[in-house]
């Protein structure tokens, strides 16, 4: 018996060499200290002898036991200390990088086409998103039966009050309090009630409108084929073609060749090699009686393009939610 105790001493001994973690000495102490360890069946075992061997048994399974278990404290302690310096902060580790903001591909294009019509002497304005009726409709000669005044397209706020659908209303503004010659580029958030891939209940526009004597549909072309070749490169081709606002007449749609097939047809353009970008016309005469301009003496064009549309294009990007999602691996493709 005496033999086995020392035995069972080396092995413990040895196998607390072996152990370097917590867990593995939390095992090592139900093995051999538990109430069920190796130790203590050694223990009850010893009132089985006879008597006159329980002593010198019990007292150096007594010491046994004392040297195992001083053992283990002092591994222990270590253990623990070691577990604590390895959860300590390490200085010399290089810091978290904070992400850079950056400008939303939407201003990004804002900007470039304010800049390339400020280059050719548009003033840049803005107005109200929260217009009054008579701007936004009715100064534009769009009469109290229009399809666009209907609640299904547009968001009241009161019978006169609503968010505008269009930075047309700008235009009037302007002109109420300046005589010609005008030349002003109007960016600004639009609302509309719809919304899906092509459209969200908010979007941005920008307008433009030129009046002065003896404009013509002619600088209307030359004006917005410039900007065109400014925006999607010299080489794109540019098709007027006729549409109908009720604030411009003429009126003429602009389309450039489609950006991804070259005019081939593609999907995009729904196989007509096209694409439309923006509404324009010459300001009605009907428009300059409400802003007190002479219909004989003035002539205008305006026009107005949505942001989004060509940033999509620009970008070949199919679904305009996204301009909205905040989803950084998206935004951040626009640095
Ligand atoms: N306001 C028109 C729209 O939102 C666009 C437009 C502006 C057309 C100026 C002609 C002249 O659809």
């Amino acid at each position: 018996m005496k033999k086995d105790l020392i035995a069972l001493k080396t092995r413990a001994l040895e196998d607390l060499k072996k152990i370097n973690d917590i867990s593995g000495l939390e095992e090592f102490r139900i093995k051999y200290l538990g109430k069920k360890g190796l130790l203590s069946a050694f223990m009850k075992n010893i009132g089985k002898l006879p008597p006159e061997q329980r002593p010198e048994i019990g007292k150096i399974a007594n010491e046994i036991r004392e040297k195992i278990t001083t053992e283990y404290e002092g591994l222990k302690k270590r253990l623990q200390q070691k577990e604590k310096r390895e959860r300590f902060i390490d200085v010399t580790l290089p810091g978290r990088r904070h992400e850079r903001g950056h400008i939303h591909p939407i201003t990004t294009v804002i900007n470039e086409v304010c800049e390339i019509f400020s280059k050719m002497g548009f003033r840049i304005v803005t107005g109200p998103e929260i217009e009054l009726d008579y701007y936004n409709f009715e100064a534009l000669n769009i009469p109290k039966d229009h399809p666009a005044r209907d609640m299904q397209d547009t968001f009241y706020i009161t019978e006169n009050l609503l968010l505008r659908t269009h930075t047309s209303p700008i235009q009037v503004r302007v002109m109420e309090v300046q005589k010609p010659p005008v030349a002003i580029i109007c960016p600004g958030k639009v609302y509309r009630r719809d919304s899906d891939v092509s459209h969200t209940p908010m979007f941005h526009q920008v307008e433009g409108l030129l009046v002065d004597k003896s404009v013509t549909f002619g600088d209307l072309k030359g004006v917005l084929t410039l900007f065109v070749h400014k925006m999607f490169g010299k080489e794109t081709k540019v098709r007027f073609r006729p549409s109908f606002f009720p604030f411009t007449e003429p009126s003429a749609e602009v389309d450039i060749q489609c950006v991804i097939c070259k005019g081939k047809g593609c999907r995009t353009c729904g196989f007509t090699g096209w694409l439309e970008i923006l509404g324009s016309g010459m300001v009605d005469p009907e428009v300059y009686k409400f802003v007190g301009y002479d219909q004989e003496e003035y002539t205008g064009f305006a026009f107005g393009m949505g942001i989004e549309r060509i940033a999509m294009l620009k970008y070949g990007i199919e679904d305009i939610q996204l301009f909205y999602k905040n989803e950084m691996r998206f935004l951040g493709q626009f640095l």
